[in-house]
């Protein structure tokens, strides 16, 4: 039994056999309608969450199985007092596979030491977000046809961003990828995942304070939100929060063929004029991550189309 906790879960060779039944997925919906029939999948949200619990939950839905769960933990026995590992365990003879959202860090390893079903990490406060890298994994693949020779800017909350953390991980693997890091002082990259990414795999990156110094030599831009819910203080997130605003304005000066990613909730790091762009995919990579996620629940419940 596999289960999906961090995003180095997965070998290169596991996400190229997803992206590639996702695409398939795309191409052949009716193939998939069946595939899950009388499976469930278990939505665990401790956390709010739109996109990745609605996109769990269709992804299922699509592939014929059926869904239940929680969508706040004030709505399940956390409430009262129960563990995560009692949760599961129960909630693991109810279903056949579980995507679990927490705010703690380390959560869903938990989980899975004590689930009798595979466990998916859709989200564990500011660590990973492994489901959101194949997302982004997707959308980079289907939007620019490769995964490597490619130099992706960073930009905002780069201390707190989990899906930023993640992302980097799983880019690092492959060729010729520079990093150009655009975040406050206050919201650098924590220092561990320059030592233990960047710096032991000699990845090529650098830190900017401003994107317009870096507009033009980017073929990804990750944008990020300043994530309100981890700060301490709401004096530092009020200053913070519109460190960084990408407009129309900043965008003359990018490539034809940029690649503008968020992974959402926006707050207003885009302006909305931008929306209007054929470079803003974010929208598109909110619809890639329901095809992923089929691909995903098919290969951890060991369902393939051929056998129908
Ligand atoms: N990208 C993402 O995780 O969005 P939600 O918080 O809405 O799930």
């Amino acid at each position: 039994m596999k289960h999906l906790i961090d995003p180095m879960d997965l070998s290169v060779q596991e996400i190229d056999h997803m992206l590639h039944l996702a695409d398939d997925i795309i191409a052949h919906k009716e193939k998939y309608r069946e595939v899950c029939r009388y499976k469930k999948l278990a939505t665990l949200f401790f956390e709010p969450s739109t996109r990745t619990r609605l996109s769990f939950e269709a992804a299922m839905l699509e592939l014929g199985g059926s869904v239940l769960g929680f969508s706040s933990a004030d709505s399940s026995s956390s409430a009262k007092g129960e563990s995560v590992s009692d949760t599961v365990q129960v909630v693991s003879g109810y279903a056949d596979i579980i995507a679990m959202r927490h705010p703690k860090e380390g959560a869903p390893h938990v989980a899975a030491r004590r689930s009798m079903v595979p466990v998916i990490n859709a989200g564990d406060g500011g660590h990973n977000h492994p489901t959101q890298t194949l997302t982004d994994l997707m959308t980079i693949y289907r939007e620019k046809g490769r995964l490597d020779n490619m130099t992706i800017g960073l930009c905002g909350d780069l201390k707190f961003g989990r899906t930023v953390h993640s992302i980097i991980k799983a880019m690092s693997r492959y060729e010729n990828i520079h990093f150009v890091m655009i975040s406050p002082e206050e919201l650098r990259l924590p220092e561990y995942i320059i030592k233990d990414v960047f710096e032991k795999k000699q990845i090529s990156y650098k830190e900017v304070r401003t994107m317009e110094e870096v507009m033009p030599e980017l073929d990804i831009l990750y944008m990020t939100r300043v994530q309100r819910e981890r700060f301490f203080n709401e004096a530092d997130y009020i200053r913070l929060k519109d460190s960084f605003i990408l407009d129309t304005y900043k965008l003359k000066r990018a490539k034809q063929d940029l690649c503008i990613m968020h992974p959402l909730p926006r707050v207003n790091e885009i302006d909305i004029k931008v929306d209007d762009d054929p470079r803003a995919c974010y929208f598109k990579q909110t619809l890639y991550g329901k095809y992923i996620r089929m691909a995903l629940i098919m290969t951890l419940l060991g369902v393939s189309a051929d056998e129908d």
